[in-house]
Parts: C-alpha cells; structure tokens; sequence
C-alpha cells in the first residue's frame, strides 16, 4: 500500500503523513528531507548551490535511515533545497532512493512534491494538500518563532511565494496534483479534519 502526499511548503503534508502512518502502522519518508540533507550536505562542505556533480555524488549517497528532521529544519535549509531540487542528476538519484523506500511492507506514506506524478504514479490513494499562502506563511511563521529562528512575516510570505514559483515553474518534475489526486485545503481545516478527510479516502482504497 502507498500513499502519495504532494502539495507546497507548510500546507500540513508531514503533519498529515505522520498521523496517517501512526494510524496504519506504515513507513513514511518525508521526502523534502532528502533534498534538505543534499543542500545541506553541500553547504556544510562549502560547495556552492550551482556545484552540480557535488549535488549528484551527495544524493547518490543519501542515507534515507539517517535523515535527522531536526538538523534539516533551518529555513535556509529549505531555501537551498529548492534551489537544489531543479537539477535532474539530483532528482534521478534521490527518486531512486524514495521508489525502494516505498516497497516497504505493510505500506508507506511519502509525501513531497513530485510522489504521485513521478516517484509513485502507482499508488492507489493520492492526495493534493493545499493551503493559502497567507496561512501556510503564518504556519511557518509561528512555527520559526516557537523554535526561536528570527522571523518576520511579510519575509516569510515572500518566501514561500518565491518556493511556490520555483517548484511549479522548474521543468523537471514540477510540483502539481497528479490527475487522480484527492484535493484537500487545509486553510481553514484543523489537523484533524484533515486527517478524518484522508482516512476516509484510505478506508475506501483498502476495502476488499
Ligand atoms: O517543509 P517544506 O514544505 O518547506 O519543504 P520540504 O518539503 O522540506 O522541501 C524542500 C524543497 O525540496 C521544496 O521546496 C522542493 O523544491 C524540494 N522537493 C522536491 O522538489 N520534491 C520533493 N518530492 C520534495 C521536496
Ligand atoms: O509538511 P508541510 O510543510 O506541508 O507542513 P507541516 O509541517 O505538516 O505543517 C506546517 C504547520 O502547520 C505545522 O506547525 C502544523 O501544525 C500546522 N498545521 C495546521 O495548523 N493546520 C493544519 N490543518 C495542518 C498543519
């Protein structure tokens, strides 16, 4: 069993992966993270975002059990992981990794960008989350505040409307719902009426 999760930055996709996993006992891989550990990777090394072959050899070596979501949370992380995430190699490698980790039994929760289009076309439940980008900028706002990163909004709006246009604008995979994707708007839906919206979809899916 895979389930697909795709949408924009801060629209409640982990929120919403982790609780459903936890409901069903599956695996989840929150896929961002991996492009957050290679933009990482390289700026810890003192590579520059445009260093191709260095994005290329860290995601060939991505080690999917070590991803630390603490580590990766800074808002520059997310920043440079989109920057990162329009160079094919990159995708190719990282798409590899996400496809053996969604064979995991009794089923696997990813969510990301590009699951239900690319990485997992197959899978049987697919869900688009969205959220304005007032709220989901006020999401993350409260969330940088809360963890004690400087922040003030109207960045943070500016922000995520900059990511919004490089995921959906980028040639390589970019962000959109698949066809047969379930939309969900969070933007005045609480965690979980979110969650009841998903499990009713999943129940359906995993009927006999
Ligand atoms: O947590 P947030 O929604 O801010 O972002 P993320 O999920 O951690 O992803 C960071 C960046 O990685 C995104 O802005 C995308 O550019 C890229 N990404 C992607 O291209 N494809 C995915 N499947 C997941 C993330
Ligand atoms: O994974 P993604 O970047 O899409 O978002 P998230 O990290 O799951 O959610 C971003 C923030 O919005 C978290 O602090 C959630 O608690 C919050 N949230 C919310 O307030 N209402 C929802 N329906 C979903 C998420």
């Amino acid at each position: 069993m895979i389930i697909a999760i795709d949408g924009p930055a801060a629209a409640g996709k982990g929120t919403l992966s982790r609780r459903i996993a936890a409901e069903y006992g599956f695996h989840h891989l929150d896929t961002g993270l991996t492009y957050r550990a290679v933009a990482k990777a390289l700026i810890d090394a003192g590579q520059t975002l445009d260093d191709e072959v260095a994005a290329e050899a860290f995601a060939e070596g991505i080690d999917l059990a070590g991803l630390d979501r603490h580590a990766l949370s800074a808002h520059a992380v997310g920043e440079a992981a989109s920057r990162i995430a329009v160079m094919p190699a990159v995708r190719q490698a990282l798409v590899r990794a996400q496809r053996r980790f969604s064979e995991k039994t009794p089923g696997a929760v990813l969510d990301g960008r590009d699951i239900g289009t690319v990485v997992c076309p197959q899978a049987p439940v697919k869900l688009f989350v969205t959220a304005s980008p007032e709220v989901r900028a006020r999401r993350r706002f409260d969330e940088m505040v809360a963890t004690g990163q400087t922040a003030d909004f109207l960045s943070v709006l500016a922000d995520i409307r900059k990511r919004d246009a490089r995921d959906t604008e980028r040639a390589d995979s970019p962000m959109r719902p698949a066809e047969d994707a379930h939309l969900i708007d969070t933007s005045e839906m609480s965690i979980e009426a979110a969650f009841l919206a998903a499990k009713t979809l999943i129940d359906a899916a995993l009927k006999p």
